[in-house]
């Protein structure tokens, strides 16, 4: 069974109080899914191999640490998964980025797919999935299959906000992916959107509806 983190920090928390408020406008709202990403990347690369090295300070030597190499790759949902790279990429700005376009069917809410487009080296990079939203967690076990498929190895699923439902979901299907969260809700409602949960991520990153 993949691990279930809930990435608890106060700012963490604070942040995602002012994104579920339907008062918190686009701009901000924006600016901080971005913010509260680049906070969870910190838990996320919590697991990074390092290695000793030996460098020379203006006194002596001195033997540090430095992370051993791992390659690592973003591959953000659309829409709303694009919302949360940056922040990411802050952490970790080597990470090369991928793209799958996935929308949920508003009646039948299975994913649609209707675009993938991933780095040349994608096989060799260890992958984090994003996307706000975790909620009948279709879309995240279509593009964990749709990677999966191609040889690829997505090792980390990163939401800010799940639904009880979506994270049996892919634990059920996808053993070998951890989910990183930033808060575990508590149901689904008729219309499979997550409750109390923040509304269509989508919408209010982008200022649709
Ligand atoms: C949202 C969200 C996830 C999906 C989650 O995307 O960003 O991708 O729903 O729901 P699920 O777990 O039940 O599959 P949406 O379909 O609204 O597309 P958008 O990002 O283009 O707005
Ligand atoms: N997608 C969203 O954007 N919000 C939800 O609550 C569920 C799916």
């Amino acid at each position: 069974m993949g691990r279930l983190v809930i990435c608890d920090h106060p700012l963490i928390q604070h942040k995602v109080t002012i994104i579920r408020d339907k008062e918190t406008n686009t701009k901000q709202f924006r600016e901080l899914v971005d913010e509260v990403a680049m906070l969870m990347a910190y838990e996320l690369t919590r697991d990074m191999p390092l290695e000793e090295i030996t460098v020379h300070t203006p006194v002596s030597e001195a033997v540090g640490r430095r992370i051993a190499g791992r390659t690592m790759g973003l591959v953000p949902i659309l829409r709303a998964g694009l919302g949360m790279v940056d922040g990411v990429l802050q952490i970790l700005p080597s990470a090369k980025v991928g793209h799958i376009g996935m929308y949920r069917d508003h009646e039948t809410l299975q994913p649609v797919e209707y675009y993938i487009s991933l780095p040349t080296d994608v096989e060799e990079r260890e992958l984090i999935i994003i996307d706000p939203m975790l909620a009948t967690g279709g879309s995240a076990n279509a593009a964990i299959d749709m990677l999966k498929k191609r040889g690829c190895r997505p090792t980390k699923l990163m939401c800010l906000i799940a639904a009880p439902e979506g994270v049996k979901a892919v634990q059920e299907r996808h053993p070998d992916v951890d989910i990183y969260l930033a808060a575990l809700d508590e149901k689904l409602n008729e219309q499979g959107y997550i409750v109390p949960g923040l509304g269509d991520a989508g919408d209010r990153l982008y200022g649709t509806n």
